[in-house]
């Protein structure tokens, strides 16, 4: 099954709550997120068994690849349940999480023991104040670092490290998280700062471009390219000559990769989004409620992403636009 730029469907990121303990900045900012702001109620998420009703009628469309995510899904009360019931019914997918970190340390081993396969921690600086600073409550560095060991301890490996950079913010980080995660067979991630949502204030100029990243660790450690691990993959990846390990770029910004995007994201309540940056979603849990069977949900997929032709970051790139009627990314995922 082809959209209309020819991409297959294989990812799909399920958002399983919209709600998080961070007010990162970059994500909810605490004046657009403030406890008056409406939050979904908790009946109308999707159940466990929507959820996984749907990931098999995904998996039979091609999706070979499942995210949890946010808002922080930890957050989901007993979401290992619904990990476990994810890779009950579908084994072969490659089953993955992205986390704060904040609540994971309790609960790595509940995870690796329910079938998750993989485990991607968000950490954005090593300095206590930057960190604070930047996620606007009060946790810290060290709080994230032990879940990063409890994750380790409970048999997670490799584990990802997603750093978000912006400029005038934390790219002073940048090497001394490059010189922490050296060595440790953890794969560093720096994201170039999005204009996802319309929240936060994003302007072009706090993107660190992905080629001055790498040009400011490749003075202190020689880097050489690899080639992807798979058609698609949103990181390129390099690995430190001397044999300390890898780390990724995700150059969204500067570098997008539409052209090979695969991915589609189930909002909490059900709602499709065929784009990170699209505007509206499409409703599947209507479709759910009324009683469709799985043929009837296959259709509306399919005859959805037949239509997509989806390619937002290359067209922010061509004619430097930015609409403003896009999702919240706490609220789709990342
Ligand atoms: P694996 O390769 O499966 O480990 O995961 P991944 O590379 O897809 O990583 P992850 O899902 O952690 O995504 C990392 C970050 O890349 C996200 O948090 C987003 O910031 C960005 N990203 C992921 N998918 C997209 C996408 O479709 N479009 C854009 N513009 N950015 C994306
Ligand atoms: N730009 C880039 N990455 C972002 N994330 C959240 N908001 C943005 C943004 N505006 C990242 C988080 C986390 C993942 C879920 O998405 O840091 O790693
Ligand atoms: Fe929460 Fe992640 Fe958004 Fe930060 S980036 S506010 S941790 S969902
Ligand atoms: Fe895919 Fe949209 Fe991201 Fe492009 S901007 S890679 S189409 S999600």
């Amino acid at each position: 099954m082809f959209d209309k730029l020819t991409r297959p469907l294989r990812d799909l990121r399920i958002s399983v709550t919209d709600r998080c303990n961070f007010r990162c900045r970059y994500c909810m900012p605490r004046e657009s997120f403030e406890k008056d702001h409406p939050f979904l109620p908790h009946a109308e998420l999707l159940t466990f068994e929507e959820i996984t009703r749907l990931a098999k009628i995904f998996h039979t469309l091609g999706v070979r690849k499942i995210r949890l995510t946010g808002g922080e899904p930890l957050l989901r009360k007993d979401v290992e349940v619904l990990v476990e019931m994810l890779a009950s019914a579908l084994p072969g997918v490659d089953l993955a999480l992205t986390t704060n970190g904040s609540l994971l340390a309790g609960k790595a081993q509940t995870l690796k023991d329910a079938g998750l396969h993989r485990i991607t921690i968000s950490l954005d600086a090593l300095d206590n104040e930057i960190f604070r600073d930047i996620i606007d409550v009060n946790f810290s560095v060290e709080d994230i670092l032990a879940s990063i060991r409890a994750a380790e301890e409970a048999g997670f490996s490799p584990i990802k490290i997603n750093m978000v950079v912006k400029r005038g913010v934390n790219e002073g980080e940048i090497l001394p998280m490059a010189r922490h995660f050296r060595g440790t067979g953890h794969i560093l991630r720096f994201i170039e700062f999005m204009d996802v949502g319309s929240t936060n204030r994003w302007e072009s100029g706090d993107v660190v471009p992905a080629k001055d990243i790498i040009a400011a660790i490749q003075r202190e450690f020689p880097l050489e390219p690899l080639e992807p691990n798979y058609h698609g993959e949103v990181a390129n990846r390099w690995r430190y000559r001397d044999g300390q390990g890898e780390i990724g770029l995700i150059a969204s910004v500067t570098q997008p990769f539409c052209g090979d995007c695969t991915r589609i994201r189930l909002s909490a309540v059900g709602e499709l989004f065929t784009c990170l940056f699209a505007g509206e979603g499409h409703d599947l849990r209507g479709l759910l409620r009324q009683g469709a069977g799985d043929a009837g949900v296959e259709a509306f997929i399919q005859n959805l992403w037949r239509r997509r032709k989806d390619r937002y970051s290359e067209l922010r790139q061509e004619k430097s636009a930015s609409r403003q009627d896009k999702v919240e990314m706490s609220y789709i995922g990342g």
